[in-house]
């Protein structure tokens, strides 16, 4: 008998309760086919927790998380909640649960389904065989320095610092080492060791750590070049590790080379096996409520869990495989379809992957 594993779900906001909604079935599917056991807990938050509890992160919805083994995220936001106070805002309850749960990476995968080759503005020979993940570090560096302004000799200046510490790096690291050894075993880490102090740090503590990982091959990069071959040549890389500036863009540069943002699933760790997993796109208040947004994003975040925090490789390639079958087979919900009057809904979206799924 397999254990039961906690799931806490936070749909949000927008079209969030309709892409997760699709996620639960997938999650359900494979308890039928795998034998895994599943509980569910669902939590408020953003908008939806501002209108009925007063804040986007209530006490009770973080207690779920941290007792839960995985969190299943939708969405949040919406103009609704775009002119409250700082406190009162959707996008702080984000910074907030990322922050209580000790999340210090985000994980964003980049892989090409063939017949959606058409969707990314680069050539199809290009992409041909892209199977890459960015591994950002999440809690550190510039974004998180000291920040101020001051008066200089040429009137007012402003200063953001960027720090490190070798523990920061270290823990990252090894998570991107561990991601590499479970796929293509290779590994490029990015940074700017020609300039700043900061990335001469991290280029030493990735070498030392390397040996401890010696089924891993690495590279080191330099990010104006890694921003090139990205374009140039995506498939040559497997998983990418670097700083949280340098992951922030690169990783939108690596997400658009799929397409399609209905598409994107992302993970966020820390120590251990737990995990927050959601998908890299908002609430979409232009189409919510309208059941026509793409699930895809939410139920390859499944898949990431299972990979990731579970170990439930069978699984993972199931949802994988079911969801390259349907796409496939021709159906597309409106965001990737080339003609939009076949489009099909969500539900439809989420039923056919269902159906699609093998053990
Ligand atoms: P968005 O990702 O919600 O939407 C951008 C565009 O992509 C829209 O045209 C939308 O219709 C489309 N789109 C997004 N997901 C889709 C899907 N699954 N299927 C089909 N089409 C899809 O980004 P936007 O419009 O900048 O933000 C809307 C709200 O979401 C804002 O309140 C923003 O703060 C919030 N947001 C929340 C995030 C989160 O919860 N992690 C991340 C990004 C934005
Ligand atoms: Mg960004």
């Amino acid at each position: 008998m397999a254990d039961v594993k906690k799931i806490a779900v936070i749909a949000g906001d927008g079209i969030g309760p309709e892409v997760v909604a699709e996620a639960i079935k997938v999650m359900n599917k494979t308890e039928e086919l795998f034998g895994y056991k599943f509980s569910f807990e669902q939590g408020l938050f953003g908008g939806i927790a501002i209108d009925e509890k007063g804040t986007p992160l209530p006490q009770d919805t973080l207690d779920m998380c941290k007792r839960a083994d995985a969190v299943l995220l939708g969405a949040v936001g919406g103009p609704k909640w775009d002119n409250n106070p700082k406190e009162l805002r959707p996008e702080t309850g984000l910074l907030g649960i990322r922050k209580a749960l000790g999340l210090f990476s985000n994980i964003r995968p980049a892989t090409i389904f063939d017949c959606l080759k058409e969707a990314s503005t680069l050539k199809p020979e290009v992409l041909e065989g892209t199977d890459l993940i960015v591994v950002r570090e999440l809690t550190g560096g510039i974004y998180f320095g000291e920040k101020f302004r001051r008066e200089g000799e040429n009137g007012q200046e402003a200063v953001d610092t960027c720090v490190y510490n070798v523990a920061e790096v270290e823990r990252i690291v090894r998570q991107a080492f561990e991601i590499a050894q479970k796929r293509r075993k290779f590994l490029t880490s990015v940074d700017k060791a020609n300039v700043l102090e900061t990335s001469r740090l991290w280029r030493e503590v990735v070498n030392r750590i390397a040996p401890e990982y010696p089924d891993v091959e690495l590279e080191h990069v330099l990010v104006d070049n890694c921003a090139m071959q990205l374009l140039r040549r995506p498939s040559s890389f497997d998983v990418i590790v670097t700083e949280n500036m340098f992951g922030d863009i690169l990783s939108d540069e690596a997400a658009m080379l799929t397409g399609s943002i209905g598409m994107l699933s992302s993970a966020s760790l820390g120590e251990g096996a737990f995990g927050l997993y959601e998908p890299v796109h908002g609430s979409a208040p232009d189409i919510a409520g309208r059941g026509i947004a793409n699930p895809i994003a939410t139920i390859l975040s499944v898949a990431l869990m299972f990979r990731l925090t579970f170990g439930y490789e069978d699984a993972a390639k199931s949802i994988e495989d079911a969801v390259a079958e349907v796409l496939n087979a021709g159906h597309r919900t409106g965001d990737i379809a080339v003609d939009k009057s076949k489009a099909i809904g969500t539900q439809a979206m989420g039923e056919l992957i269902v159906a699609a799924m093998r053990k």
